[in-house]
């Protein structure tokens, strides 16, 4: 590879465009007739992806197909409840649940005979019907894509791919044609505002940092993502990384700096691989590093992995990190537009933010705004999770009601004689919406009143098996855990009231201890120094919003109502609701439970070892 100026990043997207013409349609315009794309995302290569994607280039070999179907391994695709899954164009078709043993039929009947498989098609769950084509699938045809725009459409580890698809052209056209303010002035047009979790208008900090005086300055990505059942930005990542490098030199030409870091978890190892080979490609065309593209701007950028520590995604603590101490939060202000990294003036933006950003160049501010409520802006994505048939990564616009994306996208609860209960946002910082706040949209101002925050996008659907009080003590857990005992308030509040919600979902709830948990969340949330306690309460005080009698139950009568505590529960059967149906008895691991045809079940205690199964199996809520 050689530097490439700005016209020939154009004839290459001219070349590519022509190849990847296939994946719209289009057919006849490049050198292959078929491009099968398989998913490479983490899920699908936890569900045995790699081992599909080897036997399909094996199999296209033997068949002697290689010069006519192209296999394209790509990051995550969205819908990752159903991997390994693939999709063939020009048709469109959508292969899921892929298994090595599948590829040979695939290979003969699809690729060679042009009949597709139908047992592999995606099943709608309520029709029962098989759905081939992907944009037909309600999951994806009711979604969005911006910051998704590239899943599943490119390789991942291929800069070209990129650049064929429209990439750093946006780049080429802030450093050629703008000025730092007119690239500031574009951002705070679209009203973006940031993905992280706090949703601070990203125009608006990059102009304080542009207006900050220094020579040096850095550009900063967040890509910690250490809130639970989250997995956005590592998918755009693994998925687009070089989205996320193009939105950052755009910034560092804003704000006048040449050198940023992109902070990402350890843990994130294929995330990271990707990113690395994205910014070594980059510097390789001369996308990165001196005189980008000969305009004459320079900018370097590098990965700092970071050990998984939850506060480590404050933005004091990360900079902190970086420079090679201890992650712990500092008092703002100074905030780092001022004095960030090494006192520097600095900007640091969220993996999805980042990669929001070519496009808004790219298109304009107006367009982006023209998207989304007037409250917020845009695209949203989510982690969809829990209790929800299609589990995966959606991307909707803002103002999209939460039932849309529990029912319509998310395909409602898989139990049917399960209730919705709850949609849990925000992660430990957040809260959870009841089933008659539903229709909420979401926006960041409306989904705060009904008592959550957009948070970074982690959506975990609960349906009525879930103790609210056990939620809670979940991301209670979690908090005291990641604390990093700077201030008192919160290193020792949050163990005391993680002692207190153990004791009550033990059955040792004692009268008074609910208000215990409101005074000290009270003190936390006033006292803590950063974010991480500020809010580490907010799952408690949402669920003692919404759900106070369940902690009642549990203090007062020593119940669970959602059977789920197992220290409250008896292990009985409740005569009158049993209605003899033996799911129970079929279900139990240890044969603890007698039943025959017509009888009302029986629990022998001796044997039970309290596992849940007969309760989680029981459409009648006959145990307790
Ligand atoms: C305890 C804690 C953890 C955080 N973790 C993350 C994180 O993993 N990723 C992230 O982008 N922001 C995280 N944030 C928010 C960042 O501090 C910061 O506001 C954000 O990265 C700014 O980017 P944005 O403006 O694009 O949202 C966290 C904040 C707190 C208080
Ligand atoms: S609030 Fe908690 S996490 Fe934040 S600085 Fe204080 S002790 Fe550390
Ligand atoms: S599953 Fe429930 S209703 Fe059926 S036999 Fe067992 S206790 Fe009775
Ligand atoms: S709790 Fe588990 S072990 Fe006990 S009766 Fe039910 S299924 Fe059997
Ligand atoms: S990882 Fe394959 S669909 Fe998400």
């Amino acid at each position: 590879m050689s530097k490439i100026s700005i016209d020939q990043l154009s004839q290459i997207q001219q070349k590519v465009e022509k190849e990847q013409a296939l994946r719209q349609g289009q057919t006849g315009t490049g050198a292959h007739r078929m491009h099968l794309l398989i998913c490479g995302g983490t899920g699908c290569q936890a569900a045995g992806s790699i081992a599909v994607y080897e036997a399909l280039k094996a199999e296209i070999d033997k068949q002697g197909l290689s010069g006519e179907v192209a296999v394209i391994e790509t990051g995550c695709n969205g819908f990752c409840a159903l991997g390994p899954v693939m999709v063939t164009y020009p048709e469109g078709i959508f292969y899921v649940n892929l298994e090595e043993k599948d590829i040979p039929e695939v290979v003969e009947s699809h690729c060679k005979n042009g009949e597709p498989v139908e047992r592999l098609f995606y099943k709608d769950p309520s029709s029962k019907k098989f759905i081939p084509h992907m944009k037909e699938i309600p999951f994806f045809a009711l979604q969005e894509l911006i910051a998704l725009k590239n899943r599943s459409l490119l390789d991942a580890e291929s800069i070209d791919e990129y650049i064929g698809r429209g990439g750093y052209q946006a780049m080429a056209k802030a450093l050629k044609e703008m000025s730092p303010e007119d690239i500031v002035a574009e951002v705070k047009k679209s009203g973006l505002r940031g993905r992280g979790g706090a949703g601070f208008p990203t125009g608006l900090k990059w102009e304080f940092c542009q207006k900050s005086p220094g020579e040096i300055k850095y550009v900063l990505c967040n890509a910690d993502e250490g809130d639970p059942g989250a997995f956005m930005d590592r998918s755009i990542l693994e998925a687009d990384p070089h989205a996320v490098v193009e939105g950052m030199v755009i910034a560092a030409k804003a704000i006048g700096s040449h050198h940023g870091y992109v902070y990402c978890r350890a843990e994130y190892p294929l995330a990271v691989n990707r990113l690395q080979l994205a910014i070594d490609h980059a510097k390789e065309y001369g996308l990165l590093g001196e005189n980008i593209m000969g305009t004459g701007f320079d900018f370097e950028l590098n990965i700092y992995q970071g050990a998984g520590a939850f506060v480590c995604g404050e933005e004091t603590a990360l900079m902190r990190s970086i420079e090679g101490k201890r992650g712990m939060p500092r008092p703002r202000p100074p905030f780092p537009a001022v004095a960030g990294l090494w006192n520097r003036p600095t900007i640091l933006n969220n993996v999805e933010t980042w990669a929001n950003i070519p496009q808004i160049i790219e298109k304009g501010g107006d367009w982006y705004a023209g998207i989304g409520t007037e409250d917020s802006k845009g695209t949203k994505v989510f982690a969809l999770t829990g209790h929800v048939n299609n589990i995966g990564l959606v991307e909707v616009p803002m103002g999209t009601p939460l039932r849309t994306i529990v029912y319509d996208i998310g395909g409602g609860i898989p139990k049917k004689h399960r209730k919705f209960k709850a949609v849990q946002l925000g992660g430990p910082s957040g809260g959870c919406i009841p089933e008659d706040k539903i229709d909420t949209p979401c926006e960041y101002a409306a989904i705060m009143e009904a008592g959550a925050i957009m948070g970074s996008g982690g959506m975990i659907v609960m349906d009525d098996s879930t103790c609210m009080v056990d939620m809670a003590r979940f991301f209670m857990d979690f908090v005291q855990e990641e604390s990093c005992g700077k201030c008192t308030p919160c290193r020792e509040g949050t163990r005391r009231m993680l002692q207190i919600l153990e004791k009550i979902c033990a059955g040792e709830g004692e009268p008074g201890d609910i208000e215990t948990l409101e005074e000290l969340s009270a003190t936390i949330q006033e006292a803590s120094l950063c974010g991480l306690g500020q809010t580490g309460p907010n799952p408690v005080l949402s669920t003692l919003r919404y759900f106070r009698d369940e902690y009642e139950a549990h203090v007062h009568d020593k119940t669970c109502p959602a059977r789920s505590c197992v220290a409250l529960l008896k292990f009985q059967v409740d005569e009158d609701k049993c209605k003899k149906c033996g799911m129970c008895f079929k279900n139990c691991p240890v044969d603890a439970i007698d039943w025959k045809k017509k009888e009302v079940a029986k629990i022998n205690l001796d044997k039970c070892i309290k596992c849940k199964t007969c309760i989680e199996n029981c459409k009648f809520d006959a145990i307790f």
